[in-house]
Formats: C-alpha cells, structure tokens, sequence
C-alpha cells in the first residue's frame, strides 16, 4: 500500500494544488487534505474479539494513510470481519460480498477503486474457497495475520492473496497503538485482548479451528495498553478472549499469572474505575477468580458464564466435561463470594440427540439459576467439528419451537432483573449522549443501559443513579450524587 506523499506534511485543511499535485498546468483547482486521504469500511460480524480486531486493523491502517469511514459508499477499502460460529454468520458474508461487488462496479464506472478484503473466522476457516466464490475479493486474511494486511495489499496489486497461516510471532507484537483520538472515539469503555484460542474443544464448536490453541498475552503488554487506553480516558476495561478465564500469562516476574492476579494488577491502574471479562468457561472459574468476585470492587458484579444445557447427557456428548449440579454448585460458590451477581449464559437448543428431556432440563437449570440477560441459539452443524457427524440431528422444527420456549423463559427472568432493580441507586458510568436533548446514556453495573436526564454531566463520570423505571431495552433513573466509583 502506498501512501500518498502529501500526506505527513499537510496540516489539516491545508490547501494543495491539485495542478501541483498532478503535474499539470493551467487550472488550479484546490483540494483538502480529506480529498487525499484513503477511506477504509470496516465491518464486523459476531463476537466482540472481532470488535476489537476490526479496531487494531483500523489503527494498522491508520499508519498507511486510511482514515475510518462509517459509509460503505465512500469507501477505497472495504473490509469484513467475519464470523463462523454458526451457518448463518458464514453465510451472511457472501450476500454482503454481492453488495459490495456491486458497489465496486458503481465506484469504477465513476473512475474510483475500490479493494475488498475479507478477515476473521470465515476466511481461516473457508481461506481460497472464498476467492472462487467471489471474484472480487483482493485479499483473505485469518485472526491471526491481519498485522500484514499492508503488505497483503500491496501484494494483491499483481496477484489475489490468502494469509492464513498460524505465524509463529505474536501479530501484537507488529500492531501499531491507537492514538489518543481514535481510543477517545471509541468511547469510555473499551475492549482489550488478554488471551486468544481455545482448547476445550467442546464438540459444536469451530474455535479451537479458526482461532487456533489457547495463548496468553503477557502481563507487561497488556498493563501497557491498559495504561494507554486509561489515559485517553478509558473508565472501564472488558478483558477479552475466547476463553477468558483460562488465562495463564507471563507476569513481570517470570511467574505465570491467572486472571484473578492480572483483575487486582488492572484495577490499580489509575483512571479505571470498571473491570468486566467475557467469555468464560465454567471449569475454568478458579478460586482466585471467584475470590476477586469478592475482593475488588472495580471487578463488575456481573458474570457471563456459558452453560449451554442442563442436561448430564448432552453436557457429555458436547464435551463440556461438567454436569448441571457442577454448574449450580459453582454459581452457589460465587454467589457467597460476591452476593449481588447478575449471572448470564450461553445455550444451544436441539443439539444432536437432545430429547424432550434433555430440553426440559435445561429450562429447570434456568428456573434454578435465574439469569440477568441471555444468549440462547438453534444447534447449527459446523463441518469438521464432530457433532455435526452425529446422526440423529434434531428436526428444524423442534428446535424452533424450543428456541421459542427458552426464550420466553429468559426474557421473562431479564424483564424480573431489571424491574427488580426500580428504586435501588445504582453506579451509572455515563457513555453517551441519550436518545433525546437533556438526555444522557450509561450503564449499570450489570451491563443494563440507563438513560438519565441530565445536561450537567460529562461522558466517563460515574453517577449514582435512583432507578424510577424499567422499560423493555433500557433502565430510566435520576441523578442521586456522585458515584462511589467516581474518585477512581
Ligand atoms: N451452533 C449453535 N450455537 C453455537 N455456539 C457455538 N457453536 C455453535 C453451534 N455450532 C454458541 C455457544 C457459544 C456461543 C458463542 O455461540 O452457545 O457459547
Ligand atoms: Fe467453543 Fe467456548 Fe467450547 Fe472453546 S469453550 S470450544 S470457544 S464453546
């Protein structure tokens, strides 16, 4: 990718000759720096790791002269981030590659290029397959290699390219660090990546495929972006990976770190009030981990701990190597650690084999859990991961109407959640302005939106807020004081 030469040098706005710039004499017809600058789309599809990648590939590109733009139409560069999780993510990416194919052909017939690169699970998981099926494709690039994606592009200029190896060096290690005024963009509450991959291999899932075995970043660089994003303004920190809790990186000193030792490091860093982490496996939940539940007041009393079913027998043929009692027992745990706990979870419906039973025993779970919020989904068969070989694939049928069942039960336990937090003051970091003028956006410490009316607040304060009202997306509430969060 070349950059365009003027670029380091012209102030913002800064007049330039377009007659210089192309050489040529007579007319002089002035254009802005904005004109000269090259315009990249991303979008991202799935988990909020790819939310956060899509943002290290903006900031990579940044460095070659790409500003972000939130208009596909205006765009020279077209990235999407994709998702394999399940049929329905996969196939999303090729009705919107048509999309941009024909914007491509509109943007050339105007004398504009446009390039399209496609990233994240799909292009690991599907890679060359993905350049026959569409043509227009410059560049295929997996999780792991989107660090190259200047030179994939330059690259594509003489042929299409795929980069979906598994590098042996960390792609970290080669990401330039977001400026200040792209974090303060992004807003108060920022993602970062402590851990990558899975080896759980639970039998339905394609991660341990796409995004490869479990690595741990280290202790020093993840404090280091902590540390920047904080002083860009960041409040609150939700550490990521596919299976967060599973953390095991290199500390200062040589020793290994679990995640309850780097949420006590993290909370010490000045400005960061909030600490979330997701996702997380339940055999995974260590002492230390539970502990800080207890411990560290930054560390949210909210937790999102997958458990799929509540069946013995589809837990064990999902490779989940723990029962439905394991799982109540663990959350029994955790609740005496940290009381106030607002739980949520992943579940699969009509995974293969799952009977009446089976199903009926995953709403008992839910019954005896009780969940703030949700992720509930039909079994979606992903080939080379061994349940989609199993025969006895539930019907379409059944797990719709499962689905449907499952999900009356969940919303009806979110809608409990939320009205039974009307007439408690609660912590409200402030992220947006709201929906109306005099109205600000926030959240709760279990992650529920809450709308304030309030001119007289910044973004990033924390408020104690008395909650007057649960509507069916957000919380409405009144300023009570300053949050006991705010002095962090
Ligand atoms: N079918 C349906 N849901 C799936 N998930 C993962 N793989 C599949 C699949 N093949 C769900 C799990 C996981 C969440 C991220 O996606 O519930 O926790
Ligand atoms: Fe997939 Fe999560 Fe199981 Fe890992 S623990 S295989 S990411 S469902």
């Amino acid at each position: 990718m070349r950059k365009h030469p003027g670029l380091k040098t012209l102030a913002p706005n800064s007049r330039y000759s377009l007659e210089r710039a192309k050489g040529l004499k007579g007319r002089s017809i002035a254009i802005t720096q904005a004109d000269l600058v090259k315009k990249v789309f991303v979008k991202s599809y799935g988990c909020q790791m790819n939310v956060y990648d899509a943002e290290r590939m903006a900031d990579m590109l940044a460095t070659e002269g790409y500003s972000e733009t939130k208009a596909m139409e205006e765009a020279d560069l077209v990235i999407l981030n994709t998702c394999h999780i399940r049929e329905k993510a996969a196939e999303k990416v090729y009705s919107e590659l048509g999309r941009v194919r024909e914007l491509k052909k509109e943007r050339e017939a105007a004398g504009q290029e446009t390039r399209i690169v496609v990233a994240g699970c799909v292009a690991q998981a599907e890679g060359k397959e993905i350049l026959r099926r569409a043509p227009a494709v410059d560049v295929v690039v997996g999780p792991q290699n989107y660090h190259n994606l200047p030179a994939l592009l330059q690259k594509a200029r003489a042929e299409r390219v795929v980069d979906t190896e598994f590098p042996v060096e960390d792609k970290f290690d080669h990401l330039p660090k977001p400026s200040k005024t792209a974090i303060r963009n992004r807003g108060v509450s920022a993602f970062l990546t402590i851990q990558e991959g899975c080896d759980k291999f639970c039998t339905f899932c394609v991660v341990p495929y796409t995004r490869g075995a479990e690595v741990s970043r280290p202790v020093a660089k993840i404090l280091d972006e902590a540390m920047r994003l904080a002083d860009a303004g960041v409040r609150e920190l939700t550490l990521i990976g596919q299976n967060v809790n599973a953390y095991h990186g290199e500390g200062p000193d040589g020793s290994v770190w679990s995640l309850g030792r780097l949420l006590h490091r993290l909370a010490e860093v000045p400005g960061i009030a909030r600490l979330r982490y997701t996702t997380s496996h339940p055999r995974d939940m260590d002492d230390e981990l539970i502990a800080a539940h207890r411990d560290l007041p930054a560390l949210m009393p909210y937790l999102h701990l997958p458990v799929q079913s509540g069946s013995d027998r589809i837990l064990d043929a999902m490779n989940r190597k723990h029962t439905g009692d394991e799982y109540r027992r663990l959350i029994e745990r955790i609740r005496k650690a940290q009381p106030d706990l607002a739980l949520s979870s992943d579940f699969i419906v009509g995974f293969p084999g799952e009977t009446d039973e089976d199903f009926e025993d995953t709403m008992r779970l839910i019954a005896d859990v009780g969940f703030a919020s949700s992720f509930s989904f039909k079994y979606s068969p992903r080939p080379g991961t061994p349940a989609a070989e199993i025969e006895a694939q539930v019907s379409e049928a059944v797990k719709a109407e499962r689905l449907a069942r499952l999900q009356n039960l969940l919303e009806m336990q979110r809608q409990a959640f939320n009205r039974g937090t009307v007439g408690r003051t609660l912590d409200v970091l402030l992220e947006k302005p709201g929906r109306h003028p005099g109205q600000m956006a926030g959240k709760s410490p279990y992650l529920q939106a809450v709308q304030i009316e309030s001119d007289r607040h910044a973004i990033g304060e924390i408020v104690t807020v008395r909650i007057t009202q649960a509507g069916s997306n957000s919380l409405f509430g009144e300023v009570a004081g300053s949050g006991s969060q705010a002095a962090a």
